[in-house]
């Protein structure tokens, strides 16, 4: 704990206070899962920029387990939004990617694992930009095959809608929802 014009506030790294100049640590702040979507469009070469973060992401022995369908035709992302009761918000996005990947019998935790690289790349980059993405989960797959019309030996993973925040522009965060660091971090040994 600290004290800060006499109120206690919680312990916050250091790293998080200073402004060390470097914009990835801003888009890192930054980055929230966005719902809602103001009707901007994102303009191509942020959506080039944004996938080809996704597509330099690092993967176990490199193998790159993703291909990348991207939707920006607004009657295409409604109906990509009935794929799963939580995923509403792809309907209301400027642009939707799609995470296609094999269909494994193994590997499947590590090809999860490295989807989950490629996500995180590019939702890093969107923040950078001031574009706001989120997270959605694909239930119905045989909707999702029938809308995307990738091949039977693959599958689709999850969804990233993307789109510029329809209120709260993205914005450094002090406190994310977040167990705190004293808590998560051990150093040297738990
Ligand atoms: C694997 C995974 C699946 C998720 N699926 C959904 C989803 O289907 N719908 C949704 O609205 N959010 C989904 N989320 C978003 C999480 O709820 C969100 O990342 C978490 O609440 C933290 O949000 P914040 O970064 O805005 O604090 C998913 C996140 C992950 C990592």
């Amino acid at each position: 704990m600290q004290r800060i014009r006499g109120r206690m506030q919680l312990y916050i790294p250091p790293a998080a206070t200073q402004d060390t100049g470097v914009e990835t640590w801003n888009a890192i702040r930054s980055r929230r899962d966005v719902r809602d979507f103001s009707e901007r469009p994102i303009d191509d070469d942020h959506l080039v920029r944004i996938l080809d973060a996704g597509r330099r992401a690092p993967s176990a022995r490199n193998w790159q387990p993703w291909d990348f369908v991207v939707v920006t035709d607004r009657a295409v992302l409604v109906e990509l939004a009935k794929v799963f009761g939580g995923a509403s918000h792809v309907g209301r996005s400027a642009a939707t990617i799609a995470l296609i990947a094999p269909i494994l019998q193994e590997g499947l935790e590590l090809e999860y694992f490295d989807l989950g690289q490629a996500t995180v790349s590019m939702m890093i980059a969107a923040a950078d930009l001031g574009i706001g993405s989120g997270h959605a989960a694909v239930a119905d797959q045989e909707l999702a095959r029938k809308i995307l019309g990738h091949p039977d030996d693959r599958f689709c993973a999850h969804l990233v809608p993307l789109g510029y925040p329809a209120t709260r522009p993205l914005f450094p965060m002090r406190r994310p929802r977040r167990r705190p660091f004293a808590e998560v971090v051990h150093r040297g040994r738990w």
